[in-house]
């Protein structure tokens, strides 16, 4: 393996968040910094409510922050709109969720091409890929089962191949295995570490998990809107 530091695909300024709700303000991300460089794997703990999946989503675009600059594969992003970010992360960002959030009307295979449809790929090879992904995380049996065939570690396997369809270089995932039990979560925590490995592909794993977290390259820890090594 490279020992060489690769390029930044991510990186994140000073970020801060408040939300306020009526008389009420609450200081989410008081100044964050983050850098997530080519192929590696870094975990963010941190209490419920300390702003873990904030943080997450306004690294994805998903959401906009109130303060601070953040960067994409060395664009500044931060001054564009959602709609903006939302084209430019086809590419970019593959995400995956403690609840899945598969497509119940369609089969774990046409979850996995959906992704790659929306991103214009050509569908053919869309497939051929899909295909290959769902038996990469052993679910070559399972492709044309309906999400509600499938069990809770199931899906969070379609949601991982439906986040790698597009080749990116940074997969976030937010609390994946919250919803599963300790045995199938393992398998997952495996297959996630073990794809960006292969694929070289950076990882952003916020966990509860101790020993889930240790697993990854570099461990932080969102403590009173600030980001800890
Ligand atoms: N849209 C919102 N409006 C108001 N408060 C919010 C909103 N989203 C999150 N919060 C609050 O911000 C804090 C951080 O939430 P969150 O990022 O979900 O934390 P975590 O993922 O670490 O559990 C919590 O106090 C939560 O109630
Ligand atoms: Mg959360």
């Amino acid at each position: 393996m490279s020992k060489e530091p690769g390029r930044v695909v991510l990186a994140a300024e000073d970020i801060v968040k408040t939300y306020r709700s009526g008389e009420r303000r609450i200081d989410v991300l008081r100044g964050v910094d983050l850098a997530i460089r080519e192929g590696e794997s870094v975990s963010i703990r941190g209490e419920s409510g300390s702003g873990k999946t904030t943080l997450l989503n306004i690294l994805a675009g998903l959401e906009r922050a109130d303060a601070g600059r953040l960067f994409w594969q060395g664009e500044q992003v931060s001054g564009r709109s959602l709609n903006h970010l939302a084209v430019r992360r086809r590419g970019f960002i593959g995400m995956v969720f403690q609840a899945y959030y598969l497509v119940p009307e369609l089969n774990a295979l046409d979850n996995v091409i959906l992704a790659g449809r929306i991103a214009g790929k050509n569908t053919r090879l869309l497939r051929e890929r899909a295909r290959a992904l769902l038996a990469r995380v052993g679910l070559a049996e399972r492709v044309d089962h309906l999400p509600s065939r499938l069990s809770g570690g199931e899906c969070q396997r379609v949601a991982i191949a439906r986040a790698l369809i597009n080749e990116p270089p940074l997969i976030l995932a937010d609390e994946p295995t919250g919803n599963l039990d300790e045995r199938t979560a393992e398998d997952v925590i495996d297959l996630l570490l073990g794809l960006c490995r292969e694929t070289r592909t950076a990882l952003v794993l916020v966990t509860h998990n101790a020993e889930h977290a240790r697993r990854t390259s570099r461990q932080c820890r969102l403590h009173l809107g600030r980001l800890e090594a």
